[in-house]
């Protein structure tokens, strides 16, 4: 690493690897249940187990997201961090939000809204959070020594996504306006500004392992940017089909939505060529597979398997069912998670200052992850399928088809579990490479 204060981003990803683990742990008891094993329902039924699985995924690919920016900024900007301690009672008041708010869910304290559980006093918390963290990076920015097209795109993101979590905290009376707004949070994040974000980090990763000119790797981000806003913001509307919105949603959301997948693969585009230009000249080869499989895992699992189920006439038959958990797994895995796991291959060498990348240990990890979460995500589109077919199509009791494809969830928890021993890997090795050092310079190049 080249400066100091860029160590704080082993400590977000640290927290991001427990939260990340205890994610998983949530879906196996989610998995379980639903194979009939339900010895946990008294205490943590599968509402709470849910909420905490999904929540936790949230928390720790922002935890990373805010990781990446606290490394990626200095070293784009040539300078430390404006305020390195900031950093880390940002870091300490996130685990006390996350803490609080995962141990809330099992007392039912919460607000009842996918995705946005968290209590509204501890909202205001995440706020403050973020204003430091928004505060900490745009001052380093602004101060910076130069602005890239990289650095200039991962900030704008990681801003909009700050603003957009505020419609999520209007209070409505209005089941249809309250889920109207709870989009503006949940899609013009995954599908709008969390995807500049991910261009700015597989963009920076890229300059770093392709060896490349930054001037084309730019180029392409801002077709990018172009074809996400293009698409992803009136996209929105395939979550406005049938919740109580004017029926001109139907065309718009279903035309616009079908283009967000052009984002997603010129995102894979992007990565591929880019890495076959510059050849696998760099040694943490590792860390390009990571973001390769990142590009690549996101255009099947949001570009193609959100297509699957976006217009309106198709929509209205999967709506809510295992088709959406299928689309969901990939997307989430292949858009954000992988891209973590990418970035944190790519620092974390250059964090603690030794050379243990590439090992055995960390390519398991890989493919093990990689490989299980897509036989995961056919396991979900099985179940998925099934259920349209019986309980929509046919008209089966919901109950029944529930029992009808248990047998589709032990097929899922045999992939989850090879999925699962890959993230063991992973973490072992990032334990396996120790605390962070001072010690600067490029630990490649040696
Ligand atoms: C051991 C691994 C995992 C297992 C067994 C598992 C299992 C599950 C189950 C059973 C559900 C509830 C589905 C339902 O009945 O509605 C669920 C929801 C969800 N999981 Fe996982 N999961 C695992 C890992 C992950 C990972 C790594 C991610 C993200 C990258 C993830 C993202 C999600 C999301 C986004 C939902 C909500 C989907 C929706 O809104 O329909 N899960 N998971
Ligand atoms: C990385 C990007 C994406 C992620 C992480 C993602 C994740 C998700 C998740 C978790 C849900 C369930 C939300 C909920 O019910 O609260 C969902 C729903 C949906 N997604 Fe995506 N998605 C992404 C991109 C896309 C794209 C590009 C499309 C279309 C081409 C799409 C189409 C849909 C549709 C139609 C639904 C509604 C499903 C239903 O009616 O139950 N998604 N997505
Ligand atoms: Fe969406």
């Amino acid at each position: 690493m080249k400066f100091k204060s860029q160590k704080l981003a082993y400590y977000f990803f640290a927290f991001a690897m427990l939260l990340l683990f205890l994610q998983i742990t949530y879906g196996f008891i989610m998995g379980f249940a639903r194979i009939g094993m339900e010895g946990l329902h008294e205490w943590i039924p599968f509402n709470v187990a849910r909420a905490t699985h999904t929540n936790l995924l949230v928390v720790w690919l922002l935890a990373g997201f805010m990781g990446a920016a606290y490394y990626i900024i200095p070293d784009e900007t040539d300078r430390e961090l404006e305020w390195p301690w900031l950093g880390y009672v940002q870091l300490i008041s996130l685990v006390v939000v996350s803490v609080t708010a995962v141990i809330g869910f099992h007392f039912n304290w919460w607000e009842g809204r996918k995705f946005l559980e968290i209590p509204r006093e501890l909202d205001y918390l995440v706020v403050v959070n973020v204003l430091a963290f928004i505060a900490n990076i745009g001052v380093t920015l602004l101060k910076g020594k130069q602005r890239t097209t990289t650095a200039g795109i991962l900030f704008f993101g990681l801003l909009a996504a700050a603003l957009f979590y505020l419609p999520g905290m209007i209070h409505f009376d209005n089941q249809t306006t309250d889920s109207f707004f709870r989009w503006w949070v949940v899609h013009l994040w995954v599908e709008g500004v969390w995807e500049l974000i991910m261009g700015g980090i597989l963009s920076f990763l890229l300059i770093k392992l392709t060896g490349i000119d930054r001037e084309v790797i730019e180029k392409w981000l801002y077709v990018i940017v172009g074809l996400t806003f293009l698409s992803g913001i009136l996209g929105i509307g395939h979550h406005y089909y049938y919740i109580g919105t004017p029926n001109y949603w139907l065309a718009v959301g279903g035309f616009f939505s079908a283009l967000e997948p052009l984002a997603f693969l010129g995102m894979a585009i992007f990565a591929v060529t880019m890495a076959k230009r510059g050849g696998r000249k760099h040694p943490n080869a590792l860390a390009l597979n990571w973001s390769i499989a990142c590009a690549l895992l996101s255009f099947v699992g949001a570009g193609l398997l959100g297509f699957a189920h976006t217009l309106p006439m198709w929509n209205k038959w999967t709506h809510g069912t295992l088709v959406t958990g299928m689309h969901g797994h990939l997307a989430f895995w292949g858009a954000y998670a992988a891209l973590i796991l990418a970035f944190i291959t790519y620092a974390l060498p250059q964090l603690t200052g030794r050379k243990l990348y590439n090992s055995k240990m960390a390519s398991f990890a890989f493919w093990a992850s990689n490989i299980g979460m897509c036989l995961m995500t056919v396991a979900f589109g099985i179940a998925g399928i099934i259920q349209v077919v019986l309980e929509r199509r046919m008209g089966m009791d919901f109950l029944t088809v529930q029992t009808e494809i248990e047998p589709h969830f032990i097929g899922l928890l045999l992939a989850a579990t090879l999925f699962a021993s890959g993230i063991l890997a992973y973490i072992y090795v990032f334990i396996k490479a120790g605390l962070p050092t001072d010690r600067l310079g490029e630990v490649y190049d040696e």
